[in-house]
């Protein structure tokens, strides 16, 4: 059984391969999108290092004068995705979006790197000035409170598009200005399992409202309607600045790596921003209320792979995470199964996601919770085995949600069945992102 899955993880990678860069499913997502790039690489990783490395670099192509790397490259047009290059407006070649996602590039690289010196040396070299910058442009341009902790100005940045979290402050964008258009996404996925057209319709807002600042990343930070303190982003970064790190202390000056030493000290000191102890868990705010959202999220659980929180902070997560394994079949939901707004089949109000739980699992394995990480790699394989390398999965029956064919999940696949601990036989360790 893993054989042929591997065989045809490979086979799906190969499919959607578009020539130096792999689309997230062929006709849903048909291009380039920036955190699903860099999980596909690990996929790659494991039968070609030179495509792997390539994936990267062609992401890092679209890398614009001041740092900033978009969510989406639009290498080639293509009429089957809304919004596409020229609703995006942001005129760049090659054309890309103006909003960004979760930055796992530097993670990526460094497992890459650590993973196969020979072909990663050069390579790596060559990318970490454009991970740094990348960085700097999370510092310069999304960190109001100059407190570590990121913002997004848009769903879709978090990667976590309609997570309930984002409810209320969305439901403050003006979408009165938005003209028809048509959603494509509805005639390849049943709607129960996408987003609403309210929520689209507040997506579209928002990019016509980075558009109309010419996608000018201050005024955006500065006064856009939707400014949330993600706390998946702000794990996320946490986590690529010590792996950036690393790489600085190899490819960089003294003087970056005190930069960045500096960065990940100033998040760790404020972490505890995003901490809320009605519910137990780190989670997101409003930036512009102060709010806690006061919601259990999947990206909560990221928290171990930021490495942050003392032993009562992680006692509060791993009780939460025990509530949570009462209630479901698989893990790990991306939103808590106990909130009215859960759905296990819409997108990510339950649905579980592969790439979330391998950096979960990661963490949780990094900082002791053996059995906890083990559980969560088993389900992701578990829900694999059982539906095939669908977009998501139902955390209750285990059933495909969203995209077929998807190549972030048939990359964590094969990474994750390629990182097989002899001492556990069947039970996935995920490789860590250590120093050799
Ligand atoms: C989509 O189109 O659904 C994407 O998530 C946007 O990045």
């Amino acid at each position: 059984m893993t054989r042929s899955l591997s065989k045809k993880a490979r086979d799906i990678l190969l499919l959607n391969d578009h020539g130096g860069y792999t689309v997230p499913a062929a006709e849903l997502y048909p291009y380039q999108w920036n955190w699903d790039s860099a999980f596909v690489a690990l996929g790659f990783a494991v039968f070609n290092h030179d495509r792997a490395w390539q994936e990267l670099e062609t992401l890092f192509s679209g890398q614009w004068d001041d740092g900033f790397l978009p969510h989406i490259i639009f290498h080639v047009d293509d009429s089957g995705y809304f919004p596409g290059a020229a609703v995006w407006g942001t005129n760049k070649t090659p054309q890309t979006s103006g909003i960004t996602q979760p930055p796992v590039a530097a993670s990526v690289t460094r497992w890459l790197l650590n993973t196969n010196e020979k072909i990663g040396k050069a390579r790596a070299a060559a990318l970490y000035p454009k991970l740094l910058a990348w960085h700097r442009w999370f510092h310069t341009y999304r960190d109001p409170l100059k407190n570590g902790l990121v913002l997004c100005v848009h769903p879709w940045e978090s990667g976590r598009d309609n997570s309930p979290e984002w409810d209320a402050p969305a439901a403050r964008v003006d979408t009165s200005s938005v003209e028809p258009y048509r959603r494509r996404d509805l005639a390849l996925v049943d709607q129960g399992m996408r987003p609403s057209n309210q929520e689209y319709d507040q997506y579209i807002a928002l990019l016509q409202h980075g558009r109309s600042q010419n996608w000018n990343h201050a005024a955006i930070a500065d006064t856009g309607p939707f400014r949330v303190f993600d706390v998946g982003m702000s794990m996320i970064l946490l986590r690529a600045n010590r792996d950036l790190l690393a790489l600085a202390d190899r490819f960089g000056t003294s003087e970056e790596c005190e930069e960045l030493q500096a960065r990940i000290k100033l998040s760790e000191d404020n972490i505890h921003y995003l901490w809320s102890d009605a519910i137990g868990a780190y989670g997101s705010r409003d930036a512009k209320t102060g709010n806690h959202f006061e919601m259990v999220t999947s990206a909560s659980f990221l928290a171990f792979y930021a490495g942050v929180g003392g032993d009562r902070e992680r006692a509060a997560l791993m009780a939460n995470f025990e509530r949570i394994d009462g209630m479901v079949r698989y893990m790990m939901p991306s939103f808590d199964p106990a909130h009215p707004k859960f759905d296990p089949i819409r997108y990510w109000c339950g649905p579980i996601w592969a790439v979330v739980n391998k950096m979960i699992a990661l963490g949780l394995i990094e900082m002791g919770h053996t059995k906890a990480g083990q559980r969560i790699v088993r389900d992701t394989c578990s829900i694999i085995e059982q539906s095939g390398f669908r977009e998501s999965y139902s955390p209750v029956t285990g059933e495909g949600t969203g995209g077929s064919d998807f190549s972030w999940t048939a990359a964590i696949w094969l990474h994750l069945s390629e990182n097989r601990s002899a001492t556990s036989p069947g039970v996935a360790v995920p490789h860590k992102l250590e120093p050799e």
